[in-house]
């Protein structure tokens, strides 16, 4: 039992004044009696529960199982619900409404009685939402993710979530499958609850929280109707009630050490670009500097070790049978600050001391990699002087090193039309380029930036053409996309200047992307743009393109970013 003195709740319950006996009793209108308030710590359970995002429709589950194990260890669990945000029905994205979650997550706890939380995510963006606002927060925080679904399967060939749905939507535009077929998948790409089966956006993301050190270790990818994810969740329900006592707070957690543990972490399993956009923000609710150049550097003295899609072959259930993340974890050890803290009150080089690597084709040593650099580049250029990103274990060898001459789209909207025209002027050296479709552009940063190969060319077996836009893609594609270019085309980066016809030099290798266009001619044709017309004229798309900043910065909004310190309250 905690000395309630040191209890946050105590402000709400522990008094003689009306408001103090008012609070008791309405909260024993819940059913809870005399041992709620005998300095027992009050913990939040953060839902993001939604029948609307599907990842996350088994998260009122998880939460009897955290219930359960906060009861067991003398805390009083209070679940409460946020706004979700699921990938597959929100429009325009849901990282248009990223930050709205994140906001909704720290005024929900700080305006609360709570004395620590447990944060229930799954989909993309409800993960990082969630620890940005826990971040800012600032109170005890532990993460439990819904984990991934069970793996797809299809004609005896594994079927991953995205990554294959999509290989397979280009065989149905191509001739090489059916009407029938294609049918088929419908019913077995998505088996049980749970997020996405590759390593995507949530995989990525949920990999991210434990190498934090925000969840418990080996937690990320345990299956969603998995037994052992529901003894997780009791396990974290136990142990944020230590936190407490302890005063573990994610500020203590969030280091600079930590940051760059993630980033290593996310270059060894190839993981979704995503990834880099979320970790800026988060590190900067934490008020810990991190730059566009921090993942670069991690990334060239990372290999690339998971041989999980879309980067690879296997699936995150397999992922999970190989040992999962500890076993990258433990193989990264000498790159990573082994003595960084994690919300168990143990190090991570404590974590893997003991475990084993159980598959070597999935979780492979960083002698024998996959790829000797990490999953994600970073590349500058006249078209990026603020960077954009590339998975460059994603894309085609062949055209890492790649010149060809524009297409150019203003609009996604028109790239979707002529996609499949026949007469589209376009060949393998065909460079495709997409604007407007960045934070602004979009509006909200959509996941438009693996352009769809124009049907010509897949009739004609070529798959993958280099692709540039403002964008950013689903974790769970593939292929030569460049991405995130930033400044975006709509606040007028020199990706809006670019026109069909245009020469483009792509060089990761170098980590270059330019178009050979003279510097003054850029600035002429940019001159000649007619104003933009705002996208939202109210609410909270007006505040969302009044404050969101760019790609390279993790487009939070700049008021709710801090100096370190500076969060908690
Ligand atoms: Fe939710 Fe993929 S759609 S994780």
């Amino acid at each position: 039992m905690c000395d309630p003195k040191i209890l946050r709740s105590a402000a709400w319950f522990h008094g003689d004044q009306y408001e103090h006996l008012a609070r008791r009793a309405w909260l024993r209108s819940e059913g809870l009696g005399d041992a709620a308030f005998d300095g027992r710590p009050v913990i939040g359970i953060c839902n993001s529960w939604s029948e609307l995002t599907n990842c996350n429709a088994h998260l009122r589950q998880v939460a009897e199982a955290v219930k359960r194990g906060v009861w067991a260890a003398g805390g009083v669990p209070l679940e409460f619900p946020t706004i979700s945000l699921g990938e597959m029905f929100m429009k325009p994205t849901t990282m248009l409404f990223r930050n709205l979650m994140s906001m909704d997550v720290e005024e929900s706890i700080t305006a609360n009685p709570i004395d620590g939380v447990v944060l229930l995510c799954g989909c993309d963006k409800t993960t990082p939402a969630q620890l940005m606002g826990a971040a800012s927060a600032d109170i005890p925080a532990i993460m439990v993710t819904g984990g991934p679904m069970l793996s797809g399967r299809w004609h005896g060939q594994p079927l991953g979530s995205g990554t294959d749905g999509r290989k397979l939507f280009e065989d149905l535009r191509a001739g090489r499958i059916g009407e029938e077929e294609w049918a088929e998948v419908e019913g077995c790409i998505s088996r049980s609850a749970g997020h996405c089966t590759v390593m995507g956006t949530a995989s990525t993301m949920a990999s991210m929280a434990e190498a934090l050190g925000m969840m418990l270790s080996g937690g990320a990818a345990i299956p969603a109707v998995d037994s052992r994810r529901y003894q997780l969740a009791e396990s974290s329900g136990r142990r944020i009630v230590e936190m407490v006592e302890e005063d573990l707070r994610p500020s203590r957690i969030l280091t600079r050490e930590a940051f760059e543990n993630a980033v290593r972490a996310d270059m060894a399993i190839g993981g979704s670009t995503n990834a880099v956009v979320h970790l800026l923000a988060i590190a900067g609710r934490a008020g810990i500097p991190l730059s566009l150049d921090d993942f670069d550097r991690i990334s060239r003295k990372t290999p690339h070790i998971a041989n999980v899609k879309p980067s690879g072959q296997y699936l995150m259930e397999d992922f999970y049978y190989a040992g999962g993340l500890p076993c990258v974890m433990k193989e990264l050890l000498p790159l990573l600050h082994g003595d960084a803290l994690t919300v168990s009150g143990r190090t991570v080089a404590d974590h893997v001391a003991n475990i084993a690597i159980r598959n070597r084709d999935l979780i492979r040593s960083l002698d024998a990699p996959l790829n000797a650099e990490g999953g994600t580049a970073v590349l500058y250029g006249n078209l990026a002087p603020n960077g954009a990103v590339i998975k460059q274990t994603a894309a085609s060898p062949h055209l890492l090193r790649h010149r060809g001459r524009a297409l150019v789209f203003e609009r996604y909207e028109t790239l979707r039309a002529r996609v499949d025209d026949e007469d589209l002027d376009v060949n393998e050296n065909t460079v495709m380029v997409l604007k407007n479709a960045g934070p602004l552009g979009g509006p909200g940063f959509p996941e438009w930036g693996h352009l769809p190969i124009p049907t010509k060319l897949l009739r004609a077996g070529i798959n993958d053409i280099v692709r540039v836009s403002d964008a950013r893609m689903s974790g769970t594609s593939f292929g030569t996309d460049v991405l995130h270019v930033s400044p975006e085309s709509a606040v007028g980066g020199p990706l809006a200047a670019v026109r069909t016809g245009d020469e483009i030099e792509l060089d990761v290798p170098a980590r270059r992307i330019d178009v050979r266009v003279e510097d003054r001619e850029i600035q002429r044709r940019l001159d000649e743009l007619p104003p933009r017309t705002p996208h939202y004229r109210r609410g909270y798309g007006k505040l969302f393109q009044e404050q969101v900043t760019q790609a390279h910065l993790g487009c939070d909004f700049e008021f709710l970013t801090c100096e370190a310190g500076e969060n908690g309250h």
